[in-house]
């Protein structure tokens, strides 16, 4: 009689495993992610009889782990691997970490593979194993012939099986290890299909025990769904040390790699790229390339400052005010929360007198950025005034400020690094909040520091 195969239903979105299909999971609330999966074969599983507890029993050392108070429990402080990517070992806070494991997620085609083959090639200190189960050899070679590094200690491994995967690392003993991608990868204790939940949990969970185990640190490449979430369960963020985001326009040149969790670092931290056609290079001062492309003498451009991270950053904010033709006005908004555009227009209308109910109005960051920063507020308000009244904005002129639902120009952080950012790209007048001037004294900066409390103060300086 053939063999009963035994499946369950599990969450593509929280990993929650029911006898059942259902609708609607009940542990995340997301509607129609049950899928079906084989559960693990038995026959290929560890046997009861087989499993060891923890410690080495057969030379009679048991370890048995017991509370210790915590300063008796002493620790070295690791050695990082510095690369020679300073954007890579910022995001990572300071180097890799050995024994952690780093999910990097990204969507297709926007140079995950290329960023770690990058890597890769440019530690030369260190043996890197490279197991692609995506692409060939040759293609990888083809690939790394395109980049300007070389590497005498780089070794590429195609396979998917995790298996075989640790039998060659066992006999290569590689200093780092890379995977691309855990949704490729399966093991043979489970019947599932590469890429579904328990096989990307499974085989993730032996990577990390490799990891912690042998303190190789290990980078993994992650799909992402189609609504920009890291495909496989969410556990997945949880279980491992670091999560780095790749993003980015497909279609633009510019790269962010973003941390959005790290046991080692911050997680505010952010780094920039440029595609180029021999690779990824790093961009140091990304200030200038964001607002490189100014001309002047165009209506609807202002410059705010942001920050991502402890990092300052200049960016461009365009927009275009125009008449109505239809009765229903649009709002378009690219790398700014609409809800909040919507908000900012709100009190213009009430606060400023300016009529923009009957008005298209589109909202662009340029270089591809997604600002959540409220300093940009005072930036995107005069952005539109600008485009409304049809009159530039003098280019040496730039914004840090939120703006508040009464008109009121409200106080930010780290005012003193975006003033001096400012200044070191130039700029010789700031916009802030008069309740941001404590602390900040005119004397020390080269740029004239203009503090005002409303909307209306800003319009008299610049529109009369
Ligand atoms: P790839 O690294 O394969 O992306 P992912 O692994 O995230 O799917 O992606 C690369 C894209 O980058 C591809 O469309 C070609 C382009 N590219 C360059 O522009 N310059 C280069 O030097 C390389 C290697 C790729
Ligand atoms: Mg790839």
């Amino acid at each position: 009689m053939a063999k009963k195969v035994k499946t369950a239903f599990f969450c593509q979105n929280c990993g929650h495993e029911s006898a059942k299909w259902q609708g609607k999971c009940p542990s995340c609330g997301e509607w129609n992610t049950f899928v079906e999966e084989i559960l693990q074969d038995k026959s290929a599983a560890p046997q009861k009889g087989d499993w060891k507890p923890a410690g080495n029993v057969a030379e009679g050392k048991k370890t048995v782990s017991k509370p210790l108070k915590i300063e008796e429990i002493t620790y070295s402080e690791e050695q990082r691997i510095i690369t020679k990517d300073a954007e890579l070992n910022r995001v990572l806070g300071g180097g890799i970490m050995p024994g952690s494991v780093v999910l990097i997620g990204g969507e297709p085609g926007i140079g995950k593979s290329t960023l770690m083959l990058q890597i890769a090639l440019t530690l030369n200190q260190q043996k890197v194993l490279y197991v692609s189960g995506e692409e060939s050899g040759q293609q990888i070679k083809q690939r790394a012939e395109r980049l300007p590094f070389d590497s005498d200690n780089c070794y590429i491994l195609t396979e998917t099986n995790t298996q075989q995967i640790f039998q060659q690392i066992e006999q290569n003993k590689p200093d780092v290890l890379v995977i691309d991608s855990i949704q490729t990868l399966s093991s043979s204790l489970l019947e599932a299909a590469a890429g579904s939940v328990s096989q990307v949990k499974e085989c993730t969970l032996e990577l990390i025990r490799f990891a912690k185990e042998t303190n190789t640190p290990v980078f993994m490449i992650g799909h992402i769904t189609k609504d920009g979430n890291l495909a496989g369960p969410k556990v997945l963020e949880h279980m491992v040390d670091t999560v780095l985001q790749f993003e980015g326009d497909r279609h633009m040149t510019y790269r962010i790699l973003r941390t959005t969790k790290n046991r080692f670092g911050s997680t505010s931290e952010l780094g920039i790229y440029e595609m180029q056609s021999v690779g990824l290079r790093e961009v140091s001062n990304p200030s200038e390339i964001l607002i490189s492309q100014r001309d002047g003498g165009l209506s609807g451009i202002a410059v705010g400052t942001i920050m991502e991270g402890n990092r300052p950053l200049l960016v461009e904010v365009q927009s275009l005010v125009t008449p109505s033709v239809y009765g229903n006005p649009q709002r378009n908004s690219n790398g700014f929360d609409s809800k909040r555009l919507n908000m900012l227009l709100a009190v213009l209308e009430k606060r400023g007198g300016y009529k923009l109910s009957f008005s298209d109005i589109f909202l662009n960051i340029t270089g591809g950025l997604k600002v959540e920063d409220p300093a940009i507020d005072l930036a995107v308000c005069a952005s539109m005034i600008s485009s409304h009244e049809d009159w530039a904005l003098d280019g040496q002129v730039c914004f840090a400020a939120e703006v508040g639902l009464g008109g009121e120009i409200r106080a930010i952080s780290k005012i003193e690094h975006r003033i001096s950012e400012a200044e070191k790209l130039g700029f010789k007048h700031i916009f802030v909040s008069k309740f941001n001037m404590k602390g900040v004294k005119q004397e020390d900066h080269n740029i004239r520091i203009h503090a005002i409390g409303k909307l209306e103060e800003l319009t008299d300086y610049l529109f009369t």
